[in-house]
């Protein structure tokens, strides 16, 4: 009997706990579009799978009369679970208590399970939805952040992190998803600023809404602070899902293959198609990455930020890969800052996981100008190149069409230690487009032309000859810069054996305490 009350006692805190901030405030985050954290858990989770740690834990604050608000959990909600049978540690902010906003104690209960993740090697998932550092706490809610900040940053590259953004998140607040791999946002419902619309107007004087100003459009598609914006909660559940399924545990492992029922040797006729007549008319990259991965699936990151490189996962023969492909369908794929910084995170991101890179290549060179000058296009391209260069995991890379100038050499070239390097026949690999070079080689012969028919006839003449010397791959493929000029259409094969005899692969940089990439 003694025994049956001490259990009912349990069972009666456990559901005090589970009331959250109490049943108004539940009401309140529903009517607002949102799940509870708890709620949030169980749909990410394999059911039956979540482990809750520290459902007990309250805060210990004494100032503006928190003594006598007192949540069991404390407004945040830990754990450990598994989603398709993986291990993977969890936390999700409860904004009904308090506004979500961390205290000390909620500090710890993260820092608890982001430590046994690094443990036993395991990602950690963050759902955040908080009005940031509790303010009753003062300096020890901003300590809990720099402890969270630190375990984010020792993280970094040894485990996967993930985070889904389903409600306010301002402040310093922002810097722990910002430290970690993966920015989901959820439409209309989330907001990411370093400061608000209230500050921002006193300080600047700007008048802007907090949509406009941190909202997951403009973190999508402005800033590239949120890799994927989606339409709701249910969906960025979903990606997490889909994300971990191409990552693995931890950085010793390498990610989960699965079984492929796509043939590896499935011919795709219409890729010998797909590269327009006219060098200058664009096309979808997209459509190449869909025929040649695995069963069509491509799982795309930053697909509203600097379109004109393409980046994601796929599978190939059921291995996870990374693609990074330039866009011609946008900004004729140009390479400029935002492109090189996407694509250089996602190589980075690749590499640290053991995650092979198979690059497509439709490059017209840098986007020239001031902006991009000012801007630090130096610095930001040379990101790029440095993550190529520095990425051991294996590289494998087909040029399209054009590869020209120094974008040829950031975009995985062989010298970079690319390990498998092929070309389809239409591509073009050059130090310039042939207008481009005719102008510089030719520009005083050709001002010195008096008449108009003769000058455009002389100049084509010179065009075409440059664009049989040079537009072509074999040029490349002489030195062995180019391993093998391929058949479109047997891409996916061409990927699949090259990846099969990676598979092995060691490669490494000499010893050095960290690289000093042009940050
Ligand atoms: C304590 C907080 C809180 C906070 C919200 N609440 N934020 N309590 N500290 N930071 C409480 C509210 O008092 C309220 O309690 C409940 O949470 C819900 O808040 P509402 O304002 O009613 O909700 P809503 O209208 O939806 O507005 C949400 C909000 C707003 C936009 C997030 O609450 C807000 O602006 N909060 C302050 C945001 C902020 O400036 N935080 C500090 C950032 S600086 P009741 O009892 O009424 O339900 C920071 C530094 C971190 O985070 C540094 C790390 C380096």
């Amino acid at each position: 009997m003694a025994h049956e009350s001490k259990i009912n006692e349990l069972l009666e805190k456990r559901e005090q706990a589970k009331l959250c901030g109490g049943e108004e405030r539940i009401k309140s985050q529903h009517k607002k579009g949102k799940y509870t954290a708890r709620e949030r858990i169980e749909k990410l989770l394999d059911e039956g799978s979540f482990e809750e740690y520290d459902m007990f834990v309250s805060h210990r604050c004494v100032n503006f009369g928190l003594e006598k608000e007192v949540y069991l959990g404390d407004g945040v909600v830990t754990g450990r679970g598994t989603i398709d049978g993986r291990v993977v540690f969890i936390f999700s902010q409860d904004f009904t208590v308090l506004g979500g906003s961390l205290s000390e104690s909620f500090a710890k209960k993260i820092c608890k399970i982001m430590d046994q993740a690094m443990k036993v090697g395991a990602p950690v998932i963050g759902i955040n939805d908080s009005g940031g550092a509790r303010i009753q706490e003062g300096v020890n809610s901003l300590a809990g952040y720099a402890e969270i900040f630190m375990r984010n940053i020792a993280a970094s590259g040894v485990i996967p992190q993930i985070s889904a953004i389903f409600g306010p998140c301002a402040g310093g607040a922002v810097y722990s998803p910002a430290l970690t791999d993966v920015i989901i946002m959820s439409d209309k419902s989330s907001y990411m600023f370093v400061t608000g619309p209230k500050v921002t107007k006193t300080v600047t004087g700007e008048d802007i809404t907090t949509e406009d100003l941190g909202g997951a459009t403009i973190h999508a598609t402005k800033s590239g602070v949120a890799h994927f914006r989606v339409e709701n909660e249910d969906e960025g559940l979903l990606v997490i899902r889909k994300l971990l399924e191409y990552l693995p545990q931890n950085n010793l492992e390498d990610p989960i293959a699965t079984e492929c029922t796509d043939p590896i040797d499935r011919v795709e006729d219409q890729l010998n198609e797909v590269i327009p007549e006219n060098p200058n008319q664009p096309y979808n990259v997209k459509d190449v990455i869909y025929h040649i991965v695995d069963k069509h699936e491509f799982l795309e990151m930053h697909q509203h930020y600097a379109k004109n490189i393409v980046v994601g996962f796929a599978k190939f023969n059921g291995i996870p890969c990374g693609i990074v492909a330039n866009q011609p369908n946008f900004l004729a794929g140009v390479l400029d800052i935002d492109a090189s910084k996407k694509a250089a995170r996602f190589v980075r991101f690749c590499d640290a996981f053991n995650i092979p890179i198979i690059t497509l290549v439709d490059v017209p060179g840098f986007l020239p100008g001031s902006i991009q000058e000012y801007g630090g296009i130096i610095t930001n391209g040379a990101k790029l190149m440095f993550a190529y260069g520095e990425a051991t995991v294996p590289k494998i890379t087909i040029t399209l069409r054009k590869s020209y100038g120094g974008a040829h050499d950031v975009m995985g070239c062989k010298q970079l230690r690319a390990d498998v390097n092929y070309a389809w026949p239409s591509a073009e690999i050059a130090v310039m487009g042939p207008k481009g070079a005719i102008e510089i080689l030719e520009g005083r012969k050709i001002s010195e032309i008096t008449d108009v028919r003769e000058r455009v006839k002389y100049i084509a003449e010179k065009e075409n000859e440059y664009k049989e010397k040079f537009a072509n791959p074999y040029d490349a493929a002489k030195y062995g810069y180019i391993d093998d000029v391929i058949e479109p259409r047997n891409t996916r094969f061409r990927i699949i054996r090259a990846l099969q005899t990676l598979a092995t692969k060691k490669d490494h940089l000499p010893p050095k305490k960290h690289s000093n990439i042009p940050l």
